[in-house]
């Protein structure tokens, strides 16, 4: 089987793109200097030349906070990069899979949200994912919308490097008031390779860490498991404004295909350690 992966060196693709290879895909690995999402006659030519059995669609515009003053580029990479890689795996009938976000959820519930659940976004970021699953479904009826949160990984900025770059501050106070689902992109990864291993119907699916945790619970995780010693408090949103709005309930049902988010960071932090970070 052969994959076609976008965003490949991100911090998802780079991660996803060994366990592929390592599960027997011939993988070809394209970003922004090799295959620029936002140009159709690009896309649809490498779709056909590649001829890949599945496109997995990484790369995306994730800068959430400056996605709310240009909202152009957000969208021209996140609906309309995604809406010509829909309509080029429809042409060559291939299997698409497209990675959005719990952004695409407006956080006032109470119950982990279904993929069935309305959608209602807060920020630029979450509409401009919404409006790429949206065009999936419209152009490309073999897909899998896989929505996930909070991700952290070895080859990314992400929420575990920066604490850990912070724990020197005389007091860390970090947000109490918005929970969520982190998630590992190797979780990630082998979650979206269990959809296709497993043939399941095509559709939308949560992949998430099970379990649920706050910022501050996150954080105090991070530094629980890397034996840092740190003064760390919570606070409200409210005394940490940001420029994008954020869910305050970003819980997902994710149907048990992740293992307890906690489990997933020890592995983690012991990782990191490892290779040095
Ligand atoms: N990070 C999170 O917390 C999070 C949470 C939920 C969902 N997601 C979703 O998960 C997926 C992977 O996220 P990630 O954190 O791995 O993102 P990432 O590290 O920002 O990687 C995205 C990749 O896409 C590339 N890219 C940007 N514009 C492109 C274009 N026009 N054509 C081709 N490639 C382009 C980027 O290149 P440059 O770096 O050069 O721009 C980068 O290599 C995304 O779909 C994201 O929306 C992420």
């Amino acid at each position: 089987m052969k994959v076609l992966v976008t965003g490949s060196k991100g911090m998802l693709g780079q991660d996803l793109c060994p366990i592929l290879k390592n599960a027997n895909y011939t993988v070809i690995e394209t970003d922004i200097d090799t295959l620029d999402i936002t140009k159709l006659d690009e896309v649809e030519r490498i779709i056909s030349t590649e001829n890949p059995d599945i496109v997995i669609h990484c790369a995306a515009y994730t800068n959430v906070d400056k996605a709310e003053e240009d909202i152009e580029t957000a969208r021209l990479i996140n609906f309309v990069g995604t809406e010509n890689i829909a309509k080029a795996c429809a042409k060559n009938d291939c299997t698409m899979v497209y990675i959005s976000t719990d952004y695409v959820f407006a956080g006032n519930g109470t119950e982990p949200y279904k993929p069935t659940d309305e959608t209602a976004p807060l920020n630029n970021y979450g509409l401009t994912k919404w409006e790429g699953e949206e065009a999936v479904r419209k152009y490309c009826p073999k897909h899998y919308i896989t929505r996930t949160s909070w991700l952290y990984g070895i080859y990314g900025k992400n929420f575990v490097e920066t604490m850990i770059s912070l724990a020197d501050k005389p007091e860390l106070k970090v947000v109490d008031d918005q929970i969520g689902c982190p998630t590992w992109t190797v979780e990630l990864s082998n979650g979206i390779l269990k959809l296709l291993q497993e043939k399941k119907s095509y559709g939308t699916y949560h992949i998430c860490g099970s379990g649920v945790t706050s910022w501050y619970g996150f954080a105090k995780a991070v530094f629980e498991l890397s034996g840092i010693d740190v003064n760390l408090k919570p606070c409200t949103t409210a005394e940490f404004p940001r420029p994008a709005k954020r869910p305050a309930y970003s819980v997902m049902d994710n149907d048990g295909i992740c293992r307890d988010w906690k489990e997933a960071l020890k592995e983690y932090i012991n990782l990191r350690q490892k290779v040095g970070k």
